[in-house]
């Protein structure tokens, strides 16, 4: 038998939220009578602890983003100083210190020649941004009819309205239609290989599929090609380099710009600085945001390379987008002090070693009837579920996954246990990049417990 939710006692904060505070995706019911309502008070390294005085391990850095963990008084203190010198100085117009500072920080950890930093504040304004850039630089490149993006299928882009169109579970019913000249493409995956074939083989045909696509909507219409190194929305696919190498050859062939979303993938998730770098291929444009303030404060960037800005220099002529908040000082402040910490403390390779810790301790799941596939890079791990492990048919695909009442009671069993995570097709682990062995094993062992629990209940044998 199932076993039945008694949410708590209200404290004042949480009676306050309730009232007013538009939790982005939760559903109502979870919020009001599921015991599903978390306000977070404070948090230290791994450890989150809410209104109600009980601590979580934070198995998903917040949302894949405070690399350096919590409660680094280091960045608050950079930002108070920041905040007395200038908080502000527009940057359609002119910029400041820490945003020049930043940049070229920027321009010296990212790979190859990506020197010309445009800020923002989040990850879909990233998006956004590098869509308009691309689309810019092939009219300026002489290509006014270079409209069109092609994105993969199962990826994850943003919520804004570009970002969305560029998704592919974009919600057609409440939003369509969406941004014209968008179209998908297989992604790697060697676990439901879309074209039947093994690993590599398998990875390189997706790249072809790319090709395909620039040539079935022709070339000359065709402004970038996007993707995320590794998608977590497609539940965390590691390709071959090859699969990299071959779409910026594709790309370069066809003259479309290739954008790299590195949004959750960026500053040490993966076990190095860039996910790029994996694959030794260098974007001509990379979004990114998240990790790059570990969320101490909201800020983003587009790297842009010196071959694909050329443009501006040579036409002098400015970018026809501009952001209010764009390189706002104190955010810019936190990134620096941020990037900082991440290359004092080696927290890209340390993100390699624990990354190697969790897969093999994660690997241990694999005897569970209902899960079919581990895989990950560095700390960014998931755990694939099935409802049977010779069909592999999901709990539902893609984003819905999460509504299945199988996902539902495992995120409420981890919850309850002191672990935040995220369950939709797969269960993803990607703590903060200082988590301990220790903390590891925690984590998986809540995991091991929960789908036990589910598992029971559900009658999965
Ligand atoms: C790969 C990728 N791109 C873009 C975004 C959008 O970022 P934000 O939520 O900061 O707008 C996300 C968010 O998770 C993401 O994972």
């Amino acid at each position: 038998m199932r076993e039945t939710i008694k949410a708590p006692e209200l404290t004042p904060v949480e009676q306050q939220a309730l009232e007013h505070v538009w939790i982005h995706t939760a559903r109502w019911l979870d919020l009001a009578e599921r015991d599903g309502l978390r306000v977070i008070i404070r948090g230290e390294g791994c450890r989150l602890i809410d209104a109600q005085g009980r601590t979580y391990l934070d198995g998903i850095s917040g949302l894949y983003l405070v690399n350096v963990g919590h409660g680094r008084a280091e960045i608050g203190e950079a930002m108070a100083r920041q905040a007395r010198e200038l908080a502000y100085a527009s940057s359609a117009t002119y910029t400041s210190l820490p945003a020049v500072q930043l940049a070229d920080v920027l321009s010296g950890i990212t790979p190859g020649d990506l020197n010309r930093i445009f800020l923002c504040s989040g990850g879909s304004e990233a998006v956004e941004s590098a869509m308009k850039i691309a689309k810019q630089i092939q009219v300026m490149r002489g290509f006014p009819k270079r409209y069109k993006v092609i994105a993969r299928l199962g990826g994850y882009h943003g919520s804004t309205f570009g970002a969305m169109s560029i998704t592919s579970s974009r919600n057609e019913a409440y939003f369509g239609p969406f941004m014209p000249g968008v179209s998908f493409v297989p992604s790697p995956n060697r676990y439901r290989p879309t074209f039947g074939l093994q690993g590599e083989a398998e990875d390189l045909r997706c790249a072809d599929a790319v090709e395909q696509e620039i040539v079935a909507q022709g070339p000359e219409y065709v402004a970038a090609v996007i993707g995320e190194p590794v998608s977590v929305s497609n539940n965390n696919h590691v390709p071959s380099p090859k699969y990299w190498k071959r779409l910026r050859e594709i790309c370069d062939k066809h003259g479309v710009l290739l954008i790299m979303d590195e949004v959750i993938n960026g500053f040490g998730r993966t076990g190095r600085m860039f996910a790029a770098e994996h694959f030794g291929v260098v974007p001509d444009l990379m979004t990114m945001a998240k990790g790059l303030s570990s969320g101490y404060a909201p800020i983003a960037a587009v790297a842009v390379s010196d071959r694909a800005f050329e443009e501006f220099k040579r036409k002098d002529v400015g970018l026809a987008h501009l952001l209010t908040f764009g390189g706002q000082a104190v955010a810019c402040a936190a990134a620096l002090k941020n990037i900082e910490i991440l290359q004092r403390e080696n927290l890209a390779q340390r993100s390699a070693e624990r990354g190697d810790y969790l897969l093999r301790r994660l690997e241990s799941l694999r005897a569970h009837p209902t899960v079919g596939d581990v895989r990950g890079l560095g700390l960014l791990c998931a755990v694939e579920l099935v409802q049977d492990k010779r069909t592999k048919e999901p709990f539902g695909w893609g984003p819905p996954a999460a509504n299945h009442p199988f996902s539902r009671r495992l995120m409420a069993l981890m919850t309850e246990r002191g672990l935040l995570s995220r369950v939709f097709m797969s269960i993803q682990v990607a703590p903060p990049l200082v988590v301990s062995n220790e903390e590891i094993d925690r984590i998986v062992s809540i995991i091991d417990e929960s789908l036990a629990v589910a598992e029971r209940e559900f009658e999965f044998a």
